[in-house]
C-alpha cells in the first residue's frame, strides 16, 4: 500500500495557509472599505456648508421644534447644522454666539433677530465678511440680515386682536402679556392687537406687563394683573408659554370667568384649549421656520435668488380644532 501521508500532511499544510490568506484578504478588505468611506463622509463633511442656527433659548420647545425642522432639511440638503442658544433668554449671549460663529468662519449664520445696536452690529460684522445671516421667527433691519424666514407679526397681533374685540363683543377691560421688550416679533403682536382693539372705544387695555417668555413669569404677571385690576376679563400672552402660564394664575385666583388668548399649541396649551381653560391661540409654523430657512440658504450657496421675506402659514386653534383624545 502506498503511504499517503506525507500527501495529506501537504494537503492540510495547503488548506491551512489558504484559509489563512482567505481571512487576510477578506479582512484587509473590509479594512479598506471602512477606510474609503472614512474619506468619502470627511469629504462631504469639509463640502457641506457650515450653518449654526442660534435660538432665543435653546431648551424652548418652540425653538427645539424649529431645529427639527432645520435639521430635517440639513439631512436633505447636505448642510452641516450646529444648534445653539443661551439657556435662558439673553441677548448679550446670543451676541456672542454670533461672533463666535464669525470667528469660526461659517459658511451661513441664522438667528432670531433683534434691532439692538449691538446685535445689528454683530450681524453687520457677519455681512463685511462675506458670512449671510437669516432672521428667522422674528425679523430685524432688513438692510443687514439677507432674508427673513418667520411669521407676519403685525397681522398675527392683528387676528387675535379681532377674535378677542368678537369674544367680549367690542366691551371690557383687557391685559396683555408680551414674551420680551426687545423681541420684535412681540412689539409687532402688541402693535397688531391694538390697533384692532382701539376701533372700539368701549374696550379698554389696561395693563401691559412682559414674561421674559417663561411660563412662571407669565403666570407672576398675570396674577399682579388680576389683584390690581379685577375688572380684567381677557388676558392674552404673546409668547408660546404665556398662556399656559396666564391659566395657572387664573385658576389659582378662582378667576373662570377670565377668558384667556395667546399663541403657538404646544402639547399643554393644547389641552388647555380643549379644556376649555384657554379660549384659542395664533398657530405658527416653527418646523416650517427651520426647513425653509436651510433649504433657501442653499439656495443662496447655489447662487440662486431667494425672497427678501418668506411668511410662514398662521392658523387660530380653539376647541373646535382640537380633535377628540388629540390633547392627551
Ligand atoms: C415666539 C418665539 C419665542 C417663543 C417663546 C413664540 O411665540 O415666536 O419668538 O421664542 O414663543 O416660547
Amino acid at each position: 500500500m502506498r503511504n499517503w501521508r506525507p500527501f495529506a500532511i501537504i494537503l492540510l499544510i495547503i488548506l491551512i495557509f489558504g484559509y489563512v490568506f482567505g481571512q487576510l484578504f477578506t479582512t484587509s478588505h473590509k479594512i479598506q472599505q471602512s477606510i474609503s468611506k472614512v474619506n468619502q463622509a470627511a469629504a462631504t463633511d469639509k463640502q457641506a456648508p457650515h450653518v449654526v442656527l442660534i435660538a432665543q433659548e435653546v431648551d424652548n420647545p418652540y425653538w427645539r421644534t424649529v431645529e427639527k425642522g432645520a435639521r430635517s432639511a440639513a439631512k436633505k440638503y447636505g448642510v452641516n447644522l450646529e444648534y445653539v442658544g443661551p439657556i435662558r433668554i439673553n441677548q448679550k449671549e446670543q451676541i456672542e454666539f454670533i461672533d463666535k460663529a464669525i470667528a469660526s468662519k461659517v459658511d451661513g449664520i441664522l438667528l432670531q433677530g433683534s434691532d439692538d445696536e449691538e446685535f445689528l452690529l454683530a450681524i453687520q460684522k457677519a455681512k463685511q465678511q462675506g458670512i449671510p445671516v437669516f432672521t428667522v421667527d422674528t425679523d430685524s433691519s432688513v438692510d443687514k440680515r439677507k432674508a427673513y424666514v418667520g411669521t407676519d407679526n403685525y397681522h398675527s397681533g392683528q387676528i387675535l386682536g379681532n377674535l378677542i374685540a368678537r369674544s367680549i363683543k367690542g366691551k371690557g377691560e383687557i391685559g396683555i402679556i408680551i414674551g420680551s421688550q426687545s423681541a420684535l416679533n412681540h412689539e409687532l403682536r402688541l402693535q397688531g392687537i391694538l390697533s384692532i382693539l382701539k376701533k372700539y372705544p368701549e374696550i379698554k387695555v389696561q395693563d401691559i406687563k412682559t414674561s421674559n417668555i417663561s411660563q412662571f413669569q407669565a403666570a407672576q404677571q398675570a396674577e399682579k394683573m388680576l389683584k390690581n385690576d379685577p375688572g380684567i376679563q381677557v388676558i392674552v400672552g404673546t409668547s408660546a408659554l404665556d398662556g399656559v402660564g396666564i391659566v395657572q394664575a387664573v385658576k389659582g385666583l378662582n378667576r373662570n370667568d377670565v377668558k384667556v388668548f395667546g399663541f403657538d399649541d404646544l402639547p399643554e396649551t393644547r389641552k388647555a384649549i380643549a379644556a376649555g381653560s384657554i379660549e384659542a391661540v395664533i398657530v405658527q409654523e416653527p418646523y416650517k421656520m427651520g426647513f425653509e430657512s436651510i433649504k433657501l440658504l442653499n439656495q443662496f450657496f447655489k447662487g440662486e435668488k431667494i425672497p427678501q421675506n418668506t411668511f410662514t402659514k398662521i392658523q387660530v386653534l380653539d376647541r373646535t380644532g382640537i380633535k377628540a383624545g388629540d390633547h392627551q
